[in-house]
């Protein structure tokens, strides 16, 4: 996630949502989960969203006390005033992944399309990132691997501390380059990691088996033919093989705002939010996104 904000004359905030894979909005691209039981214990009906309910952004927003990003590809004309999401269900940088999803550099597209219909010089100020996932122990993973109940996929793992790494490393760099480049990194995987092993904490019951889907761990099809749904999602870790549930989402932003540095450092997102940026910093002018600023994350 990447949230920008920056105060004009007015005190006005515009925040932009930026994803690969885990932050997602509906109407984005073609793939989206728009069949029951999605979106049953919030919205009541499905949504595109990959869940039962709200989604990670759903829940900063609401702390956050602003509305729902709006997704860029909503139908419709939007000025995107307050700002827009552009995050995509499965979401990658290289096109050859998956071209059916919005990929990072279709994002970056649309926001300057976005920025220059604001008319405004929109540089980035706050950031929020959050890592890559703890994924050796998802349902989906067991499942396809053919795993037991207490095994794990640790390949996964090598991977995604290579890239949370690369990040905290890229994070501190910026710092030095870009005067006023305030963000905080949510240390997702660590908390996926904790909440694995340790759900009491977090007031989760199952964490081997998903709510929704077919098979061994309800490892797929969640919605698809002949599948099982367990009656209390609100104990669950996960709503399908890969997607958290919403009250699951809601523990983590519960730890993303409030956490300690070890949680969120160096800012949690409470402080970013809160921060009070300087106005005479030089704030960088759209133009210099072009020049790949941010196309290398
Ligand atoms: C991050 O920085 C540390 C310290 O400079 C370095 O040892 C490490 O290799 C870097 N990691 C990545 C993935 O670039
Ligand atoms: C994970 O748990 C450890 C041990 O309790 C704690 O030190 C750490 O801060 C936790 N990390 C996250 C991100 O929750
Ligand atoms: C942060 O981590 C330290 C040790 O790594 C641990 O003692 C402490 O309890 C953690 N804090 C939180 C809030 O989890
Ligand atoms: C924006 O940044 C570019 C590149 O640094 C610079 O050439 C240009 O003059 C700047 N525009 C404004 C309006 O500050």
């Amino acid at each position: 996630m990447k949230e920008m904000q920056r105060k004009n004359p007015k005190n006005l905030a515009v925040s932009f949502m930026f994803n690969l894979s885990f932050l997602l909005s509906n109407f984005s691209s073609l793939n989206q989960q728009n069949f029951p039981p999605y979106g049953e214990t919030f919205f009541k009906f499905p949504t595109g969203r990959f869940l039962d309910g709200r989604l990670i952004p759903d829940f900063v927003a609401k702390y956050a006390n602003l509305p729902y990003w709006k997704p860029y590809l909503a139908p419709g004309h939007h000025g995107f005033v307050d700002g827009a999401n552009f995050a995509s269900a499965g979401s990658c940088v290289l096109i050859e992944s998956d071209p059916n999803t919005i990929n990072l550099h279709m994002q970056l597209r649309y926001f300057k399309i976005v920025s220059s219909s604001l008319k405004q010089q929109l540089g980035g100020r706050k950031f929020a990132f959050q890592n890559i996932a703890f994924m050796d122990c998802q349902p989906e993973t067991k499942q396809s691997y053919g795993l037991n109940e207490d095994e794990c996929y640790q390949d996964i793992s090598e991977l995604a501390l290579l890239l949370n790494d690369a990040l905290a490393n890229a994070t501190k760099q910026l710092e030095t380059q870009l005067p006023g480049f305030k963000y905080s990194i949510f240390h997702y995987y660590n908390l996926l990691f904790n909440m694995t092993y340790n759900p009491s904490k977090y007031g989760l019951k199952v964490v081997e088996s998903r709510c929704c889907g077919t098979g061994t761990y309800r490892g797929s099809d969640c919605g698809i033919g002949d599948y099982d749904l367990c009656s209390d999602p609100s104990t669950y870790m996960y709503w399908d093989g890969e997607h958290l549930t919403q009250y699951a989402n809601s523990q983590v932003v519960e730890q993303f705002w409030n956490g300690g540095t070890n949680i969120s450092s160096p800012l949690n997102l409470k402080e970013l939010f809160e921060l009070e940026l300087d106005d005479e910093i030089q704030i960088k002018n759209a133009s210099e996104y072009d020049n790949g600023a941010l196309a290398d994350e």
